[in-house]
Formats: C-alpha cells, sequence, structure tokens
C-alpha cells in the first residue's frame, strides 16, 4: 500500500456495454457505463445515486470483478485489477466484500448463520479456532448477539438479515464493501438502523463504502461524495454536502426538489423522473430530453466541467 496515498480505489473512463440483441447479421449493444472516472478514499463512502437502468450495479460489479470491462482503468490500492499476479488477487478478494439489496436470496438458505459466517474464512484458510472467534465478533459488530448463530435465514426479519449479510461482509476486515441498495427492500425504520450500522462500521473499522442507491435521501445520510448517474453517465459528482445543498445539474436539482424529506415514506422513488420535454437526439446531452431548461447548444454534447472541486455535464455551467 502507498502510505501516501489516500486514494483506496481509482477508475478512469470506465466503459461498459452489454449485447442486447445478436441476429446473424447484426449486433445491437446498450451502453450501460459510458466513460465514467471516479475515486474513493480511505475511510469514506461514495454515494453512487441514479433512477433504475443507470448503471449503477453494472459499476459496482465492473468495480469487484465481477464482469468484464470494454475499456478503462480500475485500481485498488495503486493496483490494476485487470494485472493482478493471483496472490494479488487473493488478496483483492479478501479485501473487498459486498452487500446487496436482498438478504433472502443472497444469504444460502441451507447454511445457519454460524456457517454463513464461517464460509469465507474457510474459503481463506483461517484456523478453526480464530473462525470462531471472528464469527462470535462480527454477528456482535452487527449488533446481533450469539443466539442468532444457530438460526437459519427463513427464521430472521429482513432486518437482522440484513445484518447478517453485513457481519459476512466485516468478517474478513475488508477494506472496501460494495453496498447495492442495502436498505431498499426494508421498511424506513430498519433503514434507518442499517445506514447508522453502515456508518459505525466506517468510522470504527475505517471501512470504505461504495454505496449504491436510487433514494438521495439515504445516500445523503451517509455518504461523503456523491455521483450521480443517469444512463450510464455521471452527471455530476462532488462532496455530499455541496451536491446536496447546492445542486448544480438540472437532473439534481429534480431529485433534491422531489424529495420531501419530513416524510420518508412519502419519498418518491427516482424512477419517475417528472417529464418528457422533447425528442431524444443522437449524440447530444443525454438528459437533453428530460431536461427543463436545455436549448440548442445541448444538443451537442457537453463535456464533463470541473468546478470548485466538483465536476458537472452540463452547457451552462
Ligand atoms: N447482463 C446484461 N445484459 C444486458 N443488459 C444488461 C445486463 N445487465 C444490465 N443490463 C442493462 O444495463 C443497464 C444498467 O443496468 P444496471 O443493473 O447497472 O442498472 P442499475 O442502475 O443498477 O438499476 P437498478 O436501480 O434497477 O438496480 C440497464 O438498462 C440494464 O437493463
Ligand atoms: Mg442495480
Amino acid at each position: 500500500m502507498d502510505s501516501h496515498s489516500p486514494t483506496l480505489l481509482k477508475v478512469e473512463n470506465l466503459s461498459k456495454q452489454y449485447l442486447v440483441k445478436k441476429t446473424l447479421f447484426k449486433k445491437e449493444f446498450f451502453k450501460a457505463v459510458d466513460n465514467v472516472s471516479f475515486s474513493l478514499d480511505y475511510n469514506q463512502i461514495l454515494g453512487i445515486v441514479g433512477e433504475s437502468g443507470s448503471g449503477k450495479s453494472t459499476i459496482g460489479k465492473l468495480v469487484l470483478k465481477l464482469i468484464e470491462k470494454d475499456t478503462g482503468k480500475i485500481q485498488f490500492e495503486g493496483r490494476e485489477i485487470d494485472r493482478m499476479s493471483p496472490s494479488e488477487e487473493k488478496k483483492f478478494r479478501k479485501e473487498t466484500s459486498v452487500i446487496f439489496q436482498d438478504p433472502r436470496t443472497s444469504l444460502n438458505p441451507r447454511f445457519n448463520v454460524y456457517q454463513i459466517l464461517e464460509e469465507p474464512l474457510i474459503i481463506h484458510k483461517f484456523p478453526k479456532t480464530e473462525r470462531k472467534e471472528r464469527v462470535k465478533k462480527a454477528i456482535l459488530d452487527a449488533g446481533l448477539d450469539e443466539s442468532f448463530l444457530g438460526r437459519y435465514p427463513s427464521e430472521l426479519s429482513g432486518g437482522q438479515r440484513q445484518r447478517v449479510a453485513i457481519a459476512r461482509a466485516i468478517i474478513l476486515s475488508p477494506k472496501m464493501i460494495l453496498a447495492d441498495e442495502p436498505t431498499s427492500a426494508l421498511d424506513v425504520s430498519v433503514q434507518l438502523q442499517i445506514i447508522n450500522l453502515i456508518k459505525r462500521m466506517k468510522e470504527e473499522k475505517k471501512i470504505s463504502f461504495l454505496f449504491i442507491s436510487h433514494d438521495l435521501n439515504v445516500v445523503g445520510m451517509l455518504a461523503d461524495r456523491i455521483i450521480v448517474l443517469y444512463r450510464g453517465k455521471i452527471m455530476e459528482k462532488g462532496s455530499a454536502k455541496d451536491v446536496l445543498l447546492n445542486p448544480l445539474h438540472p437532473y439534481t436539482k429534480i431529485l433534491i426538489q422531489s424529495l420531501p424529506p419530513e416524510h420518508p415514506r412519502q419519498r418518491k422513488k427516482i424512477e419517475k423522473l417528472p417529464e418528457i420535454y422533447r425528442e431524444e437526439i443522437k449524440g447530444g446531452c443525454v438528459f437533453y430530453s428530460r431536461c427543463p431548461v436545455a436549448e440548442e447548444r445541448c444538443k451537442k454534447e457537453p463535456e464533463l466541467k470541473k468546478i470548485n472541486g466538483r465536476e458537472v455535464y452540463c452547457h451552462f455551467i
């Protein structure tokens, strides 16, 4: 590790398209992630927010090397994840983990909680006594007690299951956790508990998080920095405070205006963007058709402009 660099993860010009249709003569691709760059520092939470289909999970999977990128560069502690030796790769797998949206499907129903938590320790060849200690410590750290170790996922509430998923994610003492919509399947009160638990994991264990959500309110409660994604592109990137209190991109402004903060149950999901103002165009700003202020120049693609430590994809900046 480069002890002078604050950067844990560095992503440069990352792109990924999926093959969506294939005939004898033609292949059709869909650009899910388009030229995305960002970095995540040690002991930091980076929120990635965007509506359904904007490419959030794809970014997460690329960063953890669960799928292959098309172009770009991903570095973890200064090492390119595509060029790691087998031992570096093993270390990378140990130092990164993931929490998914629905713990019902991410936890093996045939394993009890002890077995679920022990599995990564077996894979990484921890001796039995240490496995036992780590399992006990992790379940307590996740806010449950040892009586849960004998239970099966079907015998747990949604919040308890997500705590088990978090215990498993921290059991190898990772440096980075990808949390992909970890609170979206939970009731609002349980959401808050899980958000607080993630905050504690960052503060006490110095774990960095890539926190993915369609809910700007949730991201706002946790993130140090925020990326706003739309159709695979970064619309705006900056400190959480700047992005939430002084949004610059028209899309971010709409998202923030549509948040009723005192009534979390009435929170609108980003899936429902308000209007379609004009016809789609090819080659221009990707937000053109839904932008309330677009004009002629927006038919040309804007660059991601740097301004006071933030970046904004808009001609008006
Ligand atoms: N394996 C795949 N093959 C083809 N298209 C895919 C594949 N995976 C994702 N896509 C498409 O890529 C786009 C981005 O998907 P992704 O899952 O990254 O979005 P997301 O922002 O995580 O959405 P959600 O909030 O619904 O989870 C979507 O249009 C999706 O349909
Ligand atoms: Mg997703």
